[in-house]
């Protein structure tokens, strides 16, 4: 380890207090995605306080700081999300949300604490810096179209290298880091499927066109998309969450509606999931003389690590946290992080942050909580991608 690692790394540890308060702080005060403008507000006026001139405003409530180095060189990128869930917090804890409904349950304010401190650090470095680091804050991960692709419009990557994110995982322990080349997350899909048929007495059947019979038809056959469909040496889901139709026993609606989820890796895997559905939803709606809407919406694309980049940043972790270092096993949720992967190569992993039963709960849970001492994992993980990009030799 150099001198000036070593001396970052004791930064890092002595502002471990800080850094979880700030998380504290937003975990209290948590925003919905796409309203972020108070998060936005505070992240702003800590980097100032480091002494970072501020991009605001960048495809929504987006934030850029730039720490350019004394000397030239790659320009890296380090990402982090803010936004927050409707969610209730149940957690019994003094830092707990104080927005009703609204909770961060995803760690995202522990992504963005975690960075927050990185910045801090770095910026009194800048002297041993050869190239540029971008911190960039990204909000609305959680919601397609998400906050990624409206930040990357704003041509925020132009001069970039390579790009980094990291995220929080409850299901491994603290310590543990978790990377790997190739997909990881998957391509997120959604659609509504609209079934309007003709209504009548639940007596008289044959003087219908009966929604529900039509919709459990569909629910049926989209099952085989995957099934009978995609090649079983590739992945896909296809899960309808909603389905709804009908008031009354005796009564035969006149519509029904369903709607659910799509998800693949494979882009062509993707393309032929949607095409299928939508094939049998006409052959359906032909076979009944039904009229059969369907709304198809493309979310997230598949999130893909750059094998050579992520075989880099592998070899640096083996050498740094050797046995933490863990083999990142794809997952079927979606990340908007995968937009930034598609324009430059980088590399997304995970870092655990489970101590106990209280910080063991799936994202996305009103108990979900996280052992704060990942944050300063996920900084010394950042520290190791920096020095072997842009840290003077
Ligand atoms: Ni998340």
């Amino acid at each position: 380890m150099s001198g000036i690692e070593a001396a970052i790394r004791i930064e890092i540890k002595e502002q471990e207090t800080e850094v979880v308060s700030w998380r504290r702080y937003l975990h209290q005060h948590p925003e919905l995605s796409f309203q972020e403008k108070e998060t936005a507000f505070f992240i702003e006026r800590k980097l100032q306080e480091f002494g970072f001139n501020v991009q605001t405003g960048i495809g929504g409530y987006g934030l850029v700081a730039e720490l350019k180095g004394d000397q030239a060189g790659p320009t890296i990128a380090f990402r982090a999300d803010f936004d927050a869930l409707p969610i209730h917090d149940e957690k019994e804890v003094s830092y707990r949300s104080q927005k009703a409904g609204v909770m961060h349950a995803c760690g995202h304010d522990g992504h963005t604490a975690a960075l927050l401190g990185f910045a801090k650090v770095l910026i009194k470095y800048k002297d041993q810096i050869k190239g540029n680091i971008l911190f960039i804050f990204q909000p609305a991960e959680e919601i397609p179209p998400g906050g990624a692709k409206a930040m990357l419009e704003q041509g925020i990557l132009k001069d970039v290298d390579y790009v980094f994110a990291a995220h929080l995982g409850s299901d491994l322990p603290t310590g543990k880091l978790s990377i790997g080349s190739g997909y990881k997350m998957a391509a997120v899909d959604k659609f509504t499927i609209t079934i309007k048929g003709s209504g009548g007495h639940g007596a008289r059947p044959q003087d219908t066109n009966d929604p529900i019979v039509i919709g459990s038809d569909l629910v049926n056959s989209l099952q085989k998309v995957v099934s009978r469909r995609v090649d079983p040496l590739k992945a896909a889901v296809v899960t309808i969450g909603l389905f709804q139709a009908g008031h009354s026993f005796n009564v035969i609606p006149d519509q029904a509606k369903l709607e659910g989820t799509v998800r693949s890796f494979d882009a062509n895997v993707r393309k032929l999931v949607e095409q299928q559905i939508r094939t049998i939803v006409n052959g359906i709606a032909e076979a009944y003389q039904a009229e059969i809407i369907i709304d198809y919406l493309n979310g997230y694309p598949a999130l893909y690590n750059d094998p050579e980049l992520t075989a880099q940043i592998t070899a640096i972790f083996n050498q740094q946290f050797r046995d933490q270092v863990i083999d990142f096993e794809p997952m079927m949720g979606a990340e908007d992080f995968s937009y930034f992967l598609q324009e430059k190569p980088g590399t997304y992993f995970r870092v655990g942050s489970q101590k106990d039963t209280a910080t063991a709960y799936p994202h996305h849970h009103p108990m979900f909580d996280f052992d704060e001492q990942a944050l300063t994992q996920i900084q010394e993980a950042f520290l190791e991608i920096a020095r072997a990009y842009v840290f003077k030799a």
